[in-house]
């Protein structure tokens, strides 16, 4: 059912170190900082040759990743994301498998501008799962 890696989502306090970091000493492939408030965070891509790193930074005064850089100062990794063919069936049969997800449960539109749905980290071993519609 999951498909490829999409990105593995590293949370940190300042996006432009992390962006510079990956840019200038990792030689990386990496986006202009885009705020993106419906979710609460900024975030920039780094486009490797296999996947891509997305890294989040805390956007308002509510956002979703505060807690975790709250727990986890130096940053870290957030979640990962796996593309699936369609994000409904793929709910369906992770709930019909005792599978939580997180929210309505209904995919909302992700930061690439597909529907994503996030799994509860409990289910998955300490890891947040995000699956996107590819
Ligand atoms: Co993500």
């Amino acid at each position: 059912m999951i498909g490829r890696l999409n990105h593995v989502a590293i949370a940190v306090k300042d996006i432009a170190k992390a962006a510079e970091l990956y840019r200038a000493t990792m030689g990386a492939d990496v986006s202009a900082a885009v705020q993106q408030p419906d979710h609460g965070v900024t975030t920039v891509f780094v486009t490797l040759p296999n996947t891509k790193i997305e890294f989040l930074e805390p956007l308002g005064a509510d956002s979703p990743i505060a807690k975790f850089l709250e727990r986890n100062p130096d940053g870290g990794i957030h979640h990962i994301c796996y593309e699936v063919d369609d994000i409904i069936s793929a709910r369906d049969k992770l709930k019909s498998e005792g599978a939580r997800v997180l929210g309505s449960g209904e995919p909302r539109i992700g930061a690439h501008g597909k529907p994503v749905l996030f799994l509860h980290p409990k289910d998955f071993f300490g890891t947040l799962v995000e699956l996107e519609q590819a």
